[in-house]
């Protein structure tokens, strides 16, 4: 069973998260928040740095795109409660319960 961290942070004043090594960011679509892995599936681009276009998020490195619809069925599971955004994403094996720094930085739009 994955043990899962809970993650807090408010949106919008933070827009991403570090788990250990792992990055998160908040994609927010029609009122709702999602919290998404911003490691990209081909060859681990910062999808947090992306742009969205015709609902499809493009990876900056080599231009895939990805159905932000699709990434946000993936994400992490989230509870929303007006700027409050707590989510549940997977611990690594390794990990502790170690502090889970929020950060205010690029977001895709
Ligand atoms: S790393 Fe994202 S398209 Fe190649």
């Amino acid at each position: 069973m994955t043990r899962m961290l809970r993650v807090e942070l408010s949106w919008p004043e933070q827009n991403t998260v570090h788990v250990g090594d792992d990055l998160y960011f908040v994609l927010a679509r029609e009122g709702t928040v999602h919290l998404i892995a911003s490691t990209c599936a081909h060859r681990g681009g910062p999808l947090h740095l992306g742009e969205v276009q015709e609902g499809r998020l493009r990876c900056p490195w080599h231009g895939n795109s990805f159905k932000v619809d699709r990434l946000c069925v993936r994400g992490a599971s989230v509870v929303q409660r007006g700027s409050q955004v707590i989510a549940y994403v997977p611990a690594k094996e390794s990990a502790q319960d170690e502090p889970v720094v929020a950060h205010a930085l690029v977001l895709a739009r």
